[in-house]
């Protein structure tokens, strides 16, 4: 397939030919969650520069075999990828996607390297690597490249291009619409610079540091250390002395507060929105589950209501049957509790698609909205559920 005349670039090549200065960035989309619309940005746990030393999920495995099979199929086992292996290569392998509002084409094609993209009305027949995917594909899974800018710096091209799973194709990536080529780079899509740049690895991956065009030091996906840090220590301790209890580790005594709060750090909590923004018609915060949460009259009146009260952390969150969540419901909401406040509509059943349904924020993309509340004419509008 590979035709040999044709020359692969790295990026920085457009980067050579025109001088950039600071792009501004515009926010919307995938960026939101950079957090400029925030008081203060979310921190994940892993940023690039952190000293601990990481061992790697699989190293859990021989004494955790539970959680890590579980873990295995969920989505946090599969946020970043290589564009070598990522499971979309059949599909972008010879693909053209129509950018319409700008009337240019990109052609892309895998090879061992990767996946690489031409826009022949612009660059010719030059080539230019993609080489990284966000996203489980889930939803939606977007390419990103690295390379360094004019000045050397490494800075990240946010795609143009996202492949959209619920459509099964490409689509302009959120929040690019409308985004102008004010740099050749950008024909590509959008710059993301510097600390912004370090949260989006540092959200996808459970380490690693950007050093030009490459990663070092990775760790991809969220994995089990993003959440139980220290857990190199714990691992050599638990080696030499496997009658050791708990060594370094506390996450069953996580009170309420400390584990929203690590679930918050990259699914963004009340500390990275502006109160303004926490509206019950705000249909953007649906994505930010802890964010919705915290809100609803269960979390504030129990205290005591946290993520894995409903989520076995490690688990795929659609492996457990909307039964089991309703039974979640009933421990605080069924005859048999004293002091319960039932539901005159439904008392036993259907809790999910009255009370947190799907509201769609993107074409396609839908979460559960986490504010469990009574909902009326103001919320935003919920979406059928596909499954039992
Ligand atoms: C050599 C065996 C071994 C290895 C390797 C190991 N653990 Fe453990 N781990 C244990 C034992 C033993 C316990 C304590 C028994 C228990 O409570 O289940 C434990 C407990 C835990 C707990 C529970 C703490 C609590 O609050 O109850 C967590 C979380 C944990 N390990 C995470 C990890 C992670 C993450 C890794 C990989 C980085 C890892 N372990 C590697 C043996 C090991
Ligand atoms: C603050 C942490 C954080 C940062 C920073 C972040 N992400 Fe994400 N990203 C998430 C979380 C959490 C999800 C999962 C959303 C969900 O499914 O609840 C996600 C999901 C995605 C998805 C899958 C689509 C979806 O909605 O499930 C893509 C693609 C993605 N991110 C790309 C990016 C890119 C590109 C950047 C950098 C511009 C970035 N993310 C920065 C936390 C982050
Ligand atoms: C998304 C965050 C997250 C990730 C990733 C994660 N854990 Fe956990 N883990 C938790 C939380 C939260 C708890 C406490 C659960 C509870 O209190 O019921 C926990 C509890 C545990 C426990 C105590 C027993 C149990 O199941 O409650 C062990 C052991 C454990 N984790 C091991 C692992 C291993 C091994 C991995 C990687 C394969 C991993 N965890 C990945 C969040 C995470
Ligand atoms: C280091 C960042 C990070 C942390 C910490 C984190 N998540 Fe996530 N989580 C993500 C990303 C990124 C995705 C998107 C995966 C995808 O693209 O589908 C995700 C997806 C999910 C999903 C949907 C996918 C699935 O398999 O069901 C659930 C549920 C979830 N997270 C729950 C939690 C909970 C609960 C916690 C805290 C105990 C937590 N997460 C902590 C980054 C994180
Ligand atoms: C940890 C206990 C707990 C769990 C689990 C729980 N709730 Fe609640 N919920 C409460 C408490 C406490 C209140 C406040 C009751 C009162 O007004 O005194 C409440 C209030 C509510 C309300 C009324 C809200 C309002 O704004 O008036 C609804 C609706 C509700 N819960 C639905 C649910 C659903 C659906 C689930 C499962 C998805 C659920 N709850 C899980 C404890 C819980
Ligand atoms: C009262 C029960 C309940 C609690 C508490 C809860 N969730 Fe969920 N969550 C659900 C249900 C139900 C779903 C839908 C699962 C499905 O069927 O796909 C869900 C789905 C998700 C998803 C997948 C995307 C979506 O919204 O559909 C993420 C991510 C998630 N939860 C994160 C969290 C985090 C983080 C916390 C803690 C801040 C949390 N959840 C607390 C019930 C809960
Ligand atoms: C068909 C939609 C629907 C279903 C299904 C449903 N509810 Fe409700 N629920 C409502 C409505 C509407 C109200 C408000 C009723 C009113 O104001 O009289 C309500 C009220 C409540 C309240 C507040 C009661 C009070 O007196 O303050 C709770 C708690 C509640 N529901 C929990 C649940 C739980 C738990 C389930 C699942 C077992 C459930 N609901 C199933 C629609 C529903």
């Amino acid at each position: 397939m590979q035709n040999p005349t044709v020359r692969t670039n790295r990026l920085s090549f457009v980067f050579a030919a025109v001088a950039i200065s600071a792009v501004a960035a515009i926010f919307g989309g995938w960026s939101m969650w950079s957090g400029t619309d925030s008081k203060s940005p979310p921190h994940p746990p892993s940023s690039a520069g952190n000293t601990e030393r990481f061992v790697g999920s699989s190293n859990c495995e021989e004494c955790h075999a539970e959680q890590f099979q579980n873990y295995l199929q969920s989505g946090h086992a599969r946020t970043f990828w290589s564009t070598r292996d990522f499971p979309l290569r059949e599909q972008f392998d010879g693909l053209t996607f129509e950018d319409r509002e700008r009337g240019k084409t990109f052609q892309y094609r895998a090879n061992e390297s990767g996946v690489d993209v031409s826009v022949p009305g612009v660059f010719g027949g030059d080539r230019f690597p993609l080489q990284f995917a966000f996203g489980s594909g889930e939803h939606a899974m977007t390419l990103m490249a690295l390379t360094p800018d004019g000045s050397g710096t490494p800075v990240g091209i946010e795609h143009r291009v996202t492949w959209f799973s619920g459509m099964d194709r490409a689509a302009l990536t959120p929040g690019q619409l409308g985004l102008k080529v004010q740099h050749e780079i950008e024909h590509f899509g959008r710059v993301i610079r510097g600390e912004t740049l370090e949260r989006c690895f540092g959200c996808h991956t459970t380490s690693c540091s950007i050093q030009d065009d490459t990663l070092v030091d990775l760790i991809p996906n969220v994995g089990c250390e993003s959440c139980h840090s220290g857990g190199a220590s714990h691992a050599t301790l638990m080696a030499d002395d496997p009658t050791a209890t708990n060594a370094g580790f506390e996450s069953r005594s996580w009170r309420t507060d400390k584990q929203i709060s690590i679930c918050a750090e990259c699914h963004r909590g009340v500390n990275n929105i502006k109160p303004s923004q926490i509206r019950r018609d705000n249909a953007k915060i649906v994505r930010y589950q802890p964010v919705g949460l915290v809100q609803s009259k269960c979390y504030v009146k129990s205290q005591r209501l946290l993520c894995s009260t409903c989520h076995d952390p490690h688990q795929h969150a659609a492996k457990r049957s909307t039964r089991d969540y309703e039974q979640k419901c009933l421990q605080c909401h069924s005859a048999d509790v004293s002091q319960a406040v039932q539901c005159s509509v439904s008392p036993s059943t259907g809790c999910i698609s009255c009370h947190m349904p799907r509201v769609e924020i993107h074409p396609t993309i839908s979460f559960h909205d986490h504010w469990i509340r009574i909902r009326g004419e103001a919320d935003p509008p919920a979406i059928e559920e596909e499954r039992e």
